[in-house]
């Protein structure tokens, strides 16, 4: 039977020692189409029973009970399936929660306690009390389901009341298990520039392990999420797959372990790598989240689910507006000056954006920063490039009539620096070894307090004596290097986990006193991008990878997480070969911005730019707000195509991209998605370069959404790396 496991019938185990045992409660954590369901075993242990479709007839549910799983052979197991499975029970594979007590005991057993549910913006929270019978510690795993967004997100708290402290050595944030014939993980492996690579293989008895010991940039190697098809391969368009992510801006690890009788389960967590953890008496170790989906229509649906999701319920000002920008990194370095940034804020406005974004290289004094060897942590404007400092860009970018943003990198500092020669104990280095740079730069160690203050200060400081400055980039460029802690001298193995969580501090600092400040989440490209960072962030930067070929990949990959209104997309000079039209046209799938001087651009490509920034500004309501549709996989051929749909149905946008596709290779239609099937829709290309006419085929004529989705619409070519933007229009 699928997804249902038996619960061991203990009358050998000693039962609990707790007075009100609730064998045989039931929890439901329910969402529109999906149940997770929850047991006390007769043993008083907590269990799960099922996870999957929704069951329909309540009754059913009594029908998960005792139902026995034969073992491959033919025997019954032993063993159910523990909700929070811990160290040293006797179910012998991976635990969630591995600690050894202040006595040296390396076993916890946990029993239920109680639960209890309450309404959460946009869900139902259920909050589970399990507890030692033998020694003082409990655990509560908290679950919050929303219910029209069929997305989960559960996490756990560890407390004990023993003497001393014990030391946990696993602390998952939750653990779900799946009966199934086979299972396929996606996963998305990572590096600078190539953010988001997604590849996919079976799971076969034993271990597979994604984890990231990096610190900070913690993404670098591999990102935060993943999918696992239960009924095959993980596709687009249907099967039923798994999609989950963790919200922890530091080391992570999934661990997907198959077992002896072909049950997978999945555990996500922080990575305990390096990372000890003496948990004191009655503090409270909080997990971070992880939030999952369970679509049976592809993973399409899931990240439907999750954009849903994020918008609402997690994504800093999710479902506000964003805006359009013109960024200075890729068109000048560090090579700047005040009058320089005066004309580009100019151009800005010329273009069509909203603001102008002062990037790296405007800082230091006494070790300016005019590469990336020194001044990283002195944020005081650089006098003689800027010598009106910040108030003076601010008014030219007044004066241009667009906003003005600015890129820091707080946590960060180059030994060549006047916070480095003031503070190296605020560093994390070694206090005995050679130390090692990456980007020439250092981590401070943000579980210091005087750190976290001084790096609130960052923001706090250019917002007091600059209240107009619209927007930061906030950069992050180094891995945690030579690992150890000044702060926390005596507690290295928290160092990891107290920095995220000084990080965190700092940030709620921020968005407390400046709640609507925008902010760009950037880490050496996309190698910061979870969900706990976004509630601080309304945006991150994918990739610093802007050619529009190998963007094309890297969004495809970030989309299956995150609403295209997270992922900031640059026009910049990228793979010159390619025409300035595809490289917006790609853009402008995310949150559109432009970082190439207009220099680069001639009459026809600035007219073309402009056109298409207000093209992008009136299909805001699809692009950002609206429903997305992966309709062709850059993965599966020479083409590619994505379509949005207003939530309405009233307007969408297809994006049309031929890559590198064969002589005369055969071409499909793309058929839509998401339109309503009984309403008439114009289809017209835009985006067109000045003079150039549509080679669209079926330009400007209008059609039912019906035939649109059983049909298509021919908006492939065999031109490499070529491009084609269709609106749809409501009639
Ligand atoms: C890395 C970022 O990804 C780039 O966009 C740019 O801001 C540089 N850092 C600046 O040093």
């Amino acid at each position: 039977m699928k997804r249902v496991f038996s619960i061991l019938s203990v009358s050998t185990i000693a039962m609990t020692a707790f007075a009100h045992s609730q064998v045989g409660k039931v929890i439901r954590i329910s969402t529109d189409n999906t149940d997770l369901v929850l047991k006390v075993g007769d043993n008083n242990r907590l269990y799960q029973t099922y996870l999957g479709p929704k069951l329909l007839d309540e009754n059913d549910l009594a029908n998960l009970d005792w139902a026995q799983h034969a073992g491959s052979d033919g025997s019954v197991s032993k063993r159910g399936w523990e909700a929070y499975s811990t160290s040293g029970n006797e179910d012998f594979f991976e635990p969630a929660l591995g600690v050894t007590h202040s006595d040296g005991n390396a076993t916890t057993y946990l029993y239920y306690v109680d639960s209890s549910e309450m309404p959460v913006d946009g869900g139902i929270q259920t909050d589970i009390r399990l507890k030692d019978d033998k020694y003082p510690l409990e655990v509560t795993l908290h679950y919050v389901a929303y219910q029209k967004e069929n997305v989960i997100k559960t996490w756990s708290d560890i407390r004990h009341e023993e003497k001393f402290p014990v030391t946990l050595s696993a602390y998952a944030s939750a653990m779900l298990y799946f009966n199934e014939p086979s299972y396929y993980l996606t996963e998305f492996s990572s590096d600078w520039a190539k953010e988001a690579q997604m590849s996919s293989q079976q799971l076969q008895f034993g271990k597979k392990v994604i984890d990231t010991k990096l610190g900070s940039r913690a993404a670098m190697h591999t990102h935060p999420f993943f999918e696992i098809g239960l009924d095959g391969p993980v596709k687009e368009q249907s099967g039923e797959v798994l999609m989950g992510t963790l919200g922890w801006t530091g080391n992570f690890r999934f661990t997907f372990e198959v077992d002896n009788v072909g049950n997978l389960r999945v555990i996500p967590g922080i990575n305990p790598y390096a990372s000890t953890y003496e948990l004191k008496s009655n503090e409270v170790f909080t997990t971070p989240e992880f939030i999952f989906t369970l679509s049976y229509d592809g993973a399409g649906q899931g990240s439907r689910n999750l954009h849903d999701w994020a918008r609402k319920y997690s994504l800093k000002d999710g479902e506000g507006s964003r805006m359009t920008l013109l960024n200075n990194w890729e068109n000048t370095a560090f090579d700047f000056n005040q009058d320089i940034l005066a004309e580009l804020m100019k151009e800005a406005k010329h273009l069509g954006v909203d603001m102008f974004l002062l990037d790296d290289g405007w800082f230091g004094n006494k070790y300016p920063r005019k590469d990336d060897h020194a001044g990283l942590g002195d944020w005081e404007v650089t006098h003689d490039k800027l010598p009106g400092g910040i108030a003076a860009l601010v008014k030219s970018a007044n004066d241009a009539d667009v906003k003005f943003g600015i890129w820091i990198e707080p946590e960060m500092v180059n030994p060549k620096s006047e916070l480095y020669e003031k503070h190296p104990d605020w560093v994390i280095e070694q206090p005995n070894r050679d130390t090692y740079y990456y980007r020439n730069q250092l981590v401070l160690d943000m579980s210091n307090p005087k750190v976290q203050d001084y790096v609130y200060g960052v923001v706090d400081n250019i917002l007091t004596e600059n209240p107009d400055v619209a927007y930061f980039k906030w950069d992050c460029n180094s891995p945690i290097t030579n690992i150890y802690s000044p702060y926390n001298k005596d507690k290295q193995g928290q160092m990891y986990i107290d920095h995220v969580r000084g990080i965190y501090n700092v940030l709620r600092r921020i968005k407390d006193k400046y709640p609507d400040v925008p902010m760009m989440l950037c880490s050496g490209g996309g190698a910061r991008c979870d969900y706990e960072a976004l509630k601080y962030f309304t945006e991150f930067w994918c990739s610093d990878n802007t050619d529009p070929v190998e963007r094309i990949y890297i969004q495809w990959g970030f989309s299956q997480f995150f609403p295209a209104k997270a992922m900031a997309a640059h026009v910049t000079s990228w793979n010159k070969n390619t025409s300035v039209k595809f490289r917006t046209d790609v853009a402008s799938m995310c949150k559109l911005g432009f970082d190439i001087g207009l220099q680069d651009l001639n009459a026809d490509e600035l007219a073309y730019c402009q056109q298409a920034i207000a093209n992008w500004k009136r299909l805001q309501p699809a692009i950002m707000d609206g429903v997305q549709y992966r309709l062709v996989s850059p993965y599966d051929g020479n083409h590619a195509a994505v379509e949005y749909v207003g939530e309405s149905k009233n307007m969408g946008v297809l994006f049309a991209y031929n890559l590198s596709p064969r002589f005369q290779e055969k071409l499909q239609r793309v058929k839509l998605k998401g339109l309503d099937q009984t309403r008439k829709y114009m289809v017209k290309e835009i985006n067109l370069m000045p003079e150039a006419g549509s080679t669209f085929a079926q330009d400007g004529k209008i059609f039912s959404g019906d035939y649109l989705m059983k049909i298509g619409l021919d908006v492939f070519s065999n031109t490499h790396n070529t491009s084609m933007v269709v609106e749809l229009t409501a009639q």
